[in-house]
């Protein structure tokens, strides 16, 4: 992997040629088109060929050009829309860094049937519009393997260009190449999330793990779609909506409607909203609704609530007859952008909070943004910690679309940012369901944030709360060990000021919150596993932070 190389990948029409040339121009570096290197080596055009010769002998010309070109330094590549497609093709794309010019079908077919230039495409003979859908819904999951993705439905040929150059400079400074490659030999792509129109069917992110495979859907009015959404992932049985009672009245009727409308038998059932019901005793009472009601196998749940409906309500289905399927349709922001994804389910227990549970993967995730009119403004807020922290661990392009917002609580609960954060956590436990490495980095500001919600009791601060404070904490720590630039710390602070939540956390004893750091769940063999930012975008596992720096952290942040 070099990063002084690029890759354009993308539908035809995308203008691959032309940002290749305005993007090396702006770098210095050579500019390379794959199509063009074949028709010269062949002395014929690529319609020629695929006449002549048919697209596997037309695939192996353009492998040839590839591995030449994939071999050059400072050098950007447009290579042909199905180039991707094959794996030699990858293996030499996957030299360099990889961009996907994301765009609409309807965009690049008005682009193509608009020049004259662009020749005879011999795959979009036809309807180009409908063949260019065609080729976007089998390529999508392999561009999706970009290490970026640009939209440039609506940029022109220069801003493309120019975001490109930003995203590989990004890329280059986070130290691009250096980072072990996933199993499948690709690094995992790093979006910059999709308007829309790009994903037709509102899928922001997929959740892979070794047993499950999960669309995470993010759409405005998609509630009112769940029947369909349902029977479009094969679902049959009855569906059993679980809720509380405070989302219940406000969204249940449409949710039950949808379902109705499609078909199913639903049924609703509420437990009392709040953290002091995530236990065993509700747990009970769901098991005795749905086994009373008869629940069969092929029956599903639907988890419709904040991040105790759905933990406990995906541990219920989990369960119940050994498990039945269930959805979770997360309505507070929290639940949206971390509870939901990635398949913790479980309860509190007297000794602690989530102490039972399991690793159970919903069919869906699916994600209304509509629904947070309703949601009370502290816990809109209480989710920002959430999604302003997989920015900052992952992703400095979010962390700059959230400034630009911060102060606009519904700009800030968009659905495009709420995707962008989505794909974040998604990607993450993709690579690492059960907590082994990766998915540390979800920690950051929780180790002092779990310590403070434990020392109050679990009643005074919010989760998210807890966590913008104790990103504070972390913060400060990685500033005092010269990890993380003032300037950096400071933007970050700006931030979480500037969406309302706590700085500091006034008042607590502060030996009682150390204590509780070290008996949490991120100390391995005795040693608390700090996760601290090198950088806005750039989370990594610390061993062995001095104790004096911690404690100079925390009594900042408890002042
Ligand atoms: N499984 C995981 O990976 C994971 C990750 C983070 C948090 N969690 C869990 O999530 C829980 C916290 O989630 P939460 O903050 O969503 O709490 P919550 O479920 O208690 O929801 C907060 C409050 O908002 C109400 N509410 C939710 N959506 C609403 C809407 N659209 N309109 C009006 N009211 C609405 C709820 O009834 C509740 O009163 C904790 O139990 C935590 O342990 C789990």
């Amino acid at each position: 992997m070099n990063i002084d190389r690029i890759f354009l990948i993308g539908l035809s029409g995308s203008g691959k040629s032309t940002v290749a040339r305005l993007v090396a121009t702006r770098l210095g570096w050579d500019c390379a088109d794959t199509d063009l290197l074949v028709e010269q080596a062949a002395g014929r055009s690529v319609a020629e060929l695929f006449a002549e010769e048919g697209e596997a002998q037309f695939r192996y010309r353009e492998q040839v050009a590839l591995e030449q070109v994939s071999r050059l330094d400072q050098v950007v590549v447009a290579t042909g829309g199905g180039a991707p497609t094959t794996p030699p093709n990858r293996d030499a794309i996957g030299r360099g860094f990889v961009v996907w010019l994301a765009v609409s079908p309807e965009k690049a077919a008005s682009r193509l049937n608009s020049n004259p230039d662009t020749g005879d495409r011999p795959l979009l003979l036809g309807d180009t519009r409908a063949r260019l859908q065609q080729l976007l819904d089998a390529r999508r999951s392999i561009y999706e393997l970009a290490d970026a993705a640009v939209d440039v439905e609506s940029l022109t040929p220069q801003q493309a260009a120019d975001e490109i150059v930003r995203l590989w400079q990004e890329a280059k400074e986070r130290g691009f190449g250096q980072e072990p490659r996933t199993p499948n030999g690709h690094q995992r792509p790093r979006l910059v999330s999709l308007p829309s129109p790009l994903r037709p069917d509102g899928v922001a992110a997929r959740v892979i793990t070794p047993l499950a495979s999960y669309p995470v859907i993010v759409r405005e009015g998609v509630l009112a779609e769940l029947g369909e959404r349902c029977r479009d992932l094969g679902l049959t049985g009855r569906a059993f909506v679980i809720t509380d009672d405070e989302v219940g009245p406000l969204h249940a009727a449409p949710a039950r409607k949808s379902l109705e409308t499609a078909g199913y038998t639903a049924e609703v059932l509420q437990i009392p909203s709040g953290e002091a019901h995530k236990n065993l005793r509700t747990l009970e009472h769901l098991y005795d609704h749905l086994l009373d009601a008869r629940v069969e196998r092929t029956d599903f749940a639907v988890c419709l609530g904040g991040g105790v409906v759905t933990d406990l309500g995906g541990f219920a289905a989990a369960t119940c007859l050994r498990g039945i399927d269930f959805l979770h349709v997360p309505t507070s922001l929290l639940g949206m952008v971390d509870a939901a994804i990635g398949g913790k389910v479980g309860i509190d227990h007297p000794r602690g909070k989530n102490m039972i549970g399991a690793f159970a993967q919903p069919r869906a995730v699916i994600i209304d943004p509509a629904v947070l009119q309703t949601l009370p403004e502290r816990h809109l807020r209480n989710g920002f910690a959430e999604l302003i922290k997989h920015g900052l661990i992952l992703d400095a392009s979010l962390v700059a679309r959230l400034e630009q917002v911060a102060d606009t609580p519904a700009a800030m609960a968009s659905e495009e940012l709420i995707a962008a954060s989505v794909a974040i956590k998604a990607e993450v436990v993709s690579e690492d369901e059960r907590e082994a490495g990766r998915r540390t980095l979800l920690n950051y500001g929780h180790t002092i944030g779990h310590a403070i919600e434990a020392v109050t009791g679990y009643t005074e601060y919010l989760h998210g709360e807890a966590v913008a404070v104790g990103m504070r904490a972390a913060g400060l720590i990685a500033v005092e060990l010269g990890m993380l630039t003032r300037d950096d710390f400071d933007r970050q602070q700006e931030l979480i000021a500037a969406c309302g939540l706590p700085l500091r956390a006034p008042g607590l004893p502060v030996d009682a919150v150390l204590d509780v750091t070290r008996s949490d769940k991120k100390v391995r063999q005795g040693a608390i596993r700090w996760v601290l930012l090198e950088g806005l975008g750039n989370a990594v596992v610390c061993d062995g932070v001095p104790d004096d720096v911690v404690r100079r952290a925390v009594e900042t942040v408890l002042a």
